[in-house]
């Protein structure tokens, strides 16, 4: 198992490229196997939960071909039961129940376990099968869709904590082969849904109102095979944006969406950094440090729970007193624990942090313990005196692509070692 070093200190320079988004990826994977014609889907970024996407969709019986960055994939034959000992090492394996159920009408993959950041239910993904007139069994660990017929339906998928994204993903893919029309209300507006429906209506679907909160569903009897190219990865981009404010000269991060990022470059700004924004990239110059902040995370387009920990880390070296409200995932602050050992001045009152900054933080060995929460600890070792050691990366390499040469290319200093 890999760990890494960061050097504190260094100031960032440079241009820095984002690669494809996962969170895009991964159900657009997912929904290839919605046709049995060949699919090609470009700038998919060389990740450990693609790899995971990948090999299910092999263990499916699709035909998975991938070189620089390109996949190819045709679905030709399938059988319906996704192997548990992939699927449950990655969570958003749940993605793969609506293009099975949409397609032979039955589908058998583990319920997903616990999960680090919080509790995870996936009732509301559940609930818009049913109403799809598919049947829901949960047996020996495994969720077991079936149905003879789809029938599309009006289904409400806002749940207690707003919408859900993989949930309206999921019904999104089944809905699309149903027969009818299906109204999807509360739908999540990420711009991740919004990819995969432009990838789904490439493939013959027809779907009005991704990216708002109602989406319409005019279901087809089949689907052709198509070619996509990914969106920008908006968290990855993110966190090369709080990186530059924390501890960055001169930093110009390319290839993104910026309409995707408002919520994160207007919490920039509010806090005083400088920033240019261009068409497809964002410009952060040091201007002797930011205000505190009072954020709330927020489905999409509010301030996005995915660049949470990596401000905690920004916030904890930010003159004056600042609020970090989590609405989304509330027990998603396993990684302040960490960033105290290193001296931050932070607690917690019920899901609100509270982080008194100070002038720098001081390094120490520290525990990922989930993707976001991993990141936080580089950008917190990136501005600590001495050298951070951070173990158990193997959780950063799920959703960020070589991000310590991408950083080292902005003039830090990470190296990988074997723990
Ligand atoms: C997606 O997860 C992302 N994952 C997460 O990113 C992201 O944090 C999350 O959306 C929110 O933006 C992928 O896209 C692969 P949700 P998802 O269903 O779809 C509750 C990362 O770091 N809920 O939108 O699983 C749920 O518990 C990952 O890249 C129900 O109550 O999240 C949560 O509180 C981490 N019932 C809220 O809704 C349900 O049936 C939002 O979850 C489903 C969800």
């Amino acid at each position: 198992m890999d760990k890494i070093l960061v050097h504190g200190g260094p100031r960032l320079k440079g241009n820095v490229r984002v690669s494809g988004s996962k969170n895009s990826a991964l159900p657009i994977l997912a929904a290839t196997l919605l046709t049995r014609e060949p699919c090609i889907i470009h700038r998919v970024p060389d990740l450990s939960d693609v790899n995971f996407m990948q090999q299910i969709l092999a263990k499916l019986g699709a035909d998975v071909e991938r070189a620089s960055g390109v996949v190819q994939i045709r679905a030709e034959k399938i059988h319906t039961e996704a192997p548990y000992d992939i699927v449950r090492k990655m969570r958003a394996s749940v993605c793969i129940l609506g293009p099975l159920l949409g397609r032979e009408k039955e589908a058998t993959v583990s319920m997903p376990g616990g999960c680090v950041i919080g509790d995870r239910p996936i009732d509301l993904h559940l609930k818009g099968f049913e109403a799809l007139g598919s049947a829901v069994r949960i047996q020996g660990g495994d969720v077991k869709l079936f149905a003879s017929r789809l029938i599309g339906a009006r289904i409400n998928l806002r749940g207690k904590f707003g919408s859900t994204v993989l949930g309206t993903d999921n019904i999104l893919m089944a809905a699309v082969l149903a027969e009818g029309t299906t109204v999807i209300d509360g739908a999540a507006e990420e711009p991740e849904v919004v990819d995969l429906a432009n990838f789904l209506i490439k493939m013959g679907a027809k779907i009005e109102g991704a990216g708002t909160n109602r989406i319409v569903v005019e279901g087809v009897a089949e689907l052709h095979g198509a070619e996509h190219t990914v969106i920008p990865d908006r968290i990855e981009a993110g966190t090369f944006l709080a990186a530059a404010a924390l501890s960055g000269d001169d930093v110009t991060v390319t290839r993104l969406d910026p309409s995707h990022l408002t919520a994160v470059t207007d919490a920039l700004l509010t806090a005083g950094h400088h920033l240019d924004i261009g068409s497809d990239s964002i410009r952060v110059r040091a201007n002797g440090g930011g205000l505190p902040l009072e954020l709330r995370t927020e489905p999409y387009p509010g301030f996005p729970t995915d660049m949470q920990a990596q401000f905690c880390a920004l916030l904890a070296t930010t003159k004056g007193v600042s609020t970090v409200t989590e609405n989304v995932f509330p027990q998603r602050f396993m990684h302040l624990s960490e960033i105290k050992r290193m001296g931050a001045q932070v607690h917690l009152e019920g899901s609100t942090a509270i982080i008194r900054g100070i002038d720098q933080l001081s390094a120490a060995p520290v525990m990922a313990s989930d993707l976001r929460a991993s990141a936080a600890l580089v950008l917190a070792g990136l501005q600590a005196d001495g050298i951070t050691e951070i173990n158990r990366v193997y959780h950063i390499d799920r959703g960020y692509e070589s991000i310590d040469d991408k950083l080292n290319n902005l003039g830090a200093q990470i190296e990988r070692t074997k723990a």
